[in-house]
């Protein structure tokens, strides 16, 4: 049991079996994000298309250079329809250099799916886009919350590590087990009238404000509510079951030029 001003805390995420009905939190995440959020083209719309086409490029890079590609991809595929459209080598020139090509060739084949299925309206309930292909959870509940304020979480890497650290869990947010109680917290946390600012808001706290290393605690606005903060614990958290291997390879290439052209092979398997 730890306590925190007036409040106390058992066993970090079991006390809050219920939704905190005044929202305290959460409305102090909207207020921090109101006067601390970046200046996105992505969020000056409703548009579920635009946040789709955003969400999936963020799933690849950082906003710094995740902007150039969201604007130049809405520049030539400016709605579902355009999109749909295109010839499949065309999507995935707009995507060079992103990497992982199934996510393009998955969103040439959602807005199909739209156009042919949908009639052409990009869907609004959860499970219909999550059905879409490459949709995972995530990302649906970024598209229907942003674009129709609908009350589903979104539990992204920033998100898990604002919530470990708030509520000090140490439950490994890469199991399963980690990932169901992420989720209901978040679910509880959130004032659902304000579903979609919400999650905007924990998301962009996570990047700017509760970042990973170099922290800057006396500033946050929910440093009395943070219990790692209060154990002086804030390092530990998130915790991970399976730390992120990485491994050198070595790999040899011809590189074939001629009369001026460079030769290219597209893979089709998998791996790089
Ligand atoms: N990363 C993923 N989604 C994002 C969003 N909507 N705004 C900023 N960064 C993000």
């Amino acid at each position: 049991m730890v306590i925190i001003g007036s409040k106390t805390y058992r066993n970090n995420i079991l006390f809050m079996s219920e939704p905190d009905k005044s929202f305290e939190i959460s409305h102090l995440l909207i207020q921090w994000y109101h006067s601390h959020q970046r200046d996105l083209p992505w969020r000056k719309t409703t548009d579920p298309y635009p946040i789709w086409i955003s969400e999936i490029i963020l799933q690849q890079t950082r906003v710094a250079q995740g902007m150039d590609y969201f604007l130049r991809f809405m520049e030539r595929f400016p709605n579902v329809q355009a999109l749909a459209g295109a010839a499949e080598d065309e999507v995935l020139k707009y995507w060079q250099g992103l990497g992982y090509y199934s996510r393009a060739r998955n969103l040439h084949a959602a807005a199909k799916t739209i156009v042919i299925a949908f009639g052409g309206v990009f869907p609004t309930e959860y499970t219909q886009v999550l059905s879409l292909k490459g949709v995972g959870e995530y990302t649906a509940a970024a598209i229907v919350s942003f674009s129709a304020n609908q009350p589903y979480p979104v539990v992204d890497g920033n998100v898990y590590r604002v919530l470990s650290r708030l509520f000090a869990i140490d439950t490994p947010m890469d199991t399963g087990k980690g990932k169901k109680e992420f989720t209901r917290l978040a679910g509880l946390l959130m004032d659902p009238a304000q579903a979609g600012t919400h999650n905007q808001a924990i998301m962009e706290f996570g990047a700017l404000q509760c970042v990973p290393r170099h922290l800057d605690c006396p500033s946050c606005p929910l440093q009395e509510k943070c219990l790692a903060y209060a154990t002086r614990t804030v390092q530990d958290y998130p915790v991970k079951q399976n730390k992120t291997k990485t491994r050198n390879r070595y790999f040899h290439y011809f590189h074939i030029l001629c009369q001026g052209y460079t030769w290219l092979n597209r893979r089709s398997g998998k791996d790089i």
